[in-house]
């Protein structure tokens, strides 16, 4: 158990991290910290006033509070609009930041497109760390997820164990559940990876999935694979798309808590994480998802993968696209 976590971010995501903190004895204490609500400058001064007292981090941590004695739990939960909650957290999760959502005609945007209002919200993310828990290990999840990560290292430059994003864990249980399904066997007998940037040219490794131990391709024909795997690409999409308020909340707050207990329970768990690369994989200083061994030290080991000629020029692919992201992420930075 950690003596406190922070969350950054108090929205769906936010939420959802905090119960299960809660519940799942993480941590003594969880702070959370979100602007929400803000007052618009153009409405009457009273409304002003009210909306000024009001927040989603605080409401959130009472209503949990609340609960507590429900489920039997101590924990002390605090929420704030600016990033004092975070004081003294000895792990960070970042949700802060606009999710995707489902426009009026059912188009949606893709993750790339949250860039610029995003890298605002995460140059601010990145001072009340800097301010509040600077030696915190931060576990990224808000999106274009693999730009985000590579701010985070730009504005905070924490060593390279201590900083890494959440999206491997997700696509990874994405693919699991498609396949499980389709081969109709309990999840728990699934083990898939997927590599790569968190878009939609990420690259979910066929040639390491397997069921009960034996090779995925024993169970399931090529064109289903093939067809899952296009469908683990674009996942998050389709729960955008079915939503139509914003995007998956549960599964990635889930996922991040996978890696989180990995950490705090120092179980070396071989996770796919975003992690920065020091020529692994072929990539040097960007942010891509890679196996990882998770432990108390945060990531303690990149695992190599021996890829399929084909698996390899995706995921080349893959961080190429990681590459031109950060490439805009660097130029807007210039300018914040
Ligand atoms: N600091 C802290 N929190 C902020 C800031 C900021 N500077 N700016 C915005 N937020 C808060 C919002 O007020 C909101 O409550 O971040 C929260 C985000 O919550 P939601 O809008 O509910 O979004 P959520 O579904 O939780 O997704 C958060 O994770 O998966 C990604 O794409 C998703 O980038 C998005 C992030």
């Amino acid at each position: 158990m950690l003596k406190k976590i922070g969350v950054i971010g108090g929205g769906y995501i936010g939420g959802v991290l905090a119960q299960e903190i809660a519940h799942r004895r993480l941590a003594r204490e969880i702070g959370v910290s979100d602007p929400a609500p803000m007052p618009n400058p153009s409405d009457p001064e009273d409304r002003q006033t009210v909306v000024k007292k009001q927040s989603v981090s605080i409401g959130k941590c009472l209503d949990i509070a609340e609960g507590l004695p429900v489920v039997s739990r101590d924990t002390k939960l605090v929420g704030s609009k600016d990033y004092s909650a975070l004081a003294g957290a000895e792990m960070v999760i970042n949700t802060a930041g606009v999710p995707r959502k489902a426009r009026p005609d059912g188009t949606f945007p893709s993750r790339e497109e949250l860039l610029a209002i995003n890298l605002k919200v995460t140059v601010e993310v990145a001072k009340g760390i800097k301010q509040y828990c600077p030696d915190a290990m931060i576990i990224s999840i808000a999106n274009p997820l693999d730009a985000i990560v590579f701010t985070l290292d730009k504005r905070l430059s924490p060593p390279k164990n201590r900083l890494m994003g959440m999206a491997g864990v997700l696509d990874s249980a994405r693919y699991c559940y498609f396949v499980a399904e389709a081969a109709n066997v309990s999840v728990e007998n699934v083990n898939a990876i997927v590599l790569g940037g968190h878009g939609d040219d990420m690259v979910p490794v066929r040639s390491s999935c397997q069921i009960a131990g034996i090779p995925v391709a024993k169970f399931l024909d090529a064109d289903t694979l093939a067809k899952i795997e296009t469908r683990t690409r674009k996942a998050g999409g389709e729960v955008v798309g079915l939503l139509g308020f914003g995007s998956a909340f549960v599964s990635p707050a889930w996922a991040a808590l996978e890696m989180a207990e990995a950490v705090i329970f120092d179980k070396r768990k071989i996770l796919p994480v975003c992690v920065k690369l020091e020529g692994e994989y072929g990539v040097k200083g960007l942010f891509v998802g890679v196996p990882c061994i998770l432990g108390k030290n945060g990531i303690e080991k990149v695992v190599e993968l021996d890829l399929t000629d084909e698996e390899k020029a995706a995921f080349a692919k893959s961080a190429a696209g990681v590459a031109k992201t950060c490439e805009e992420a660097e130029a807007m930075l210039k300018t914040l």
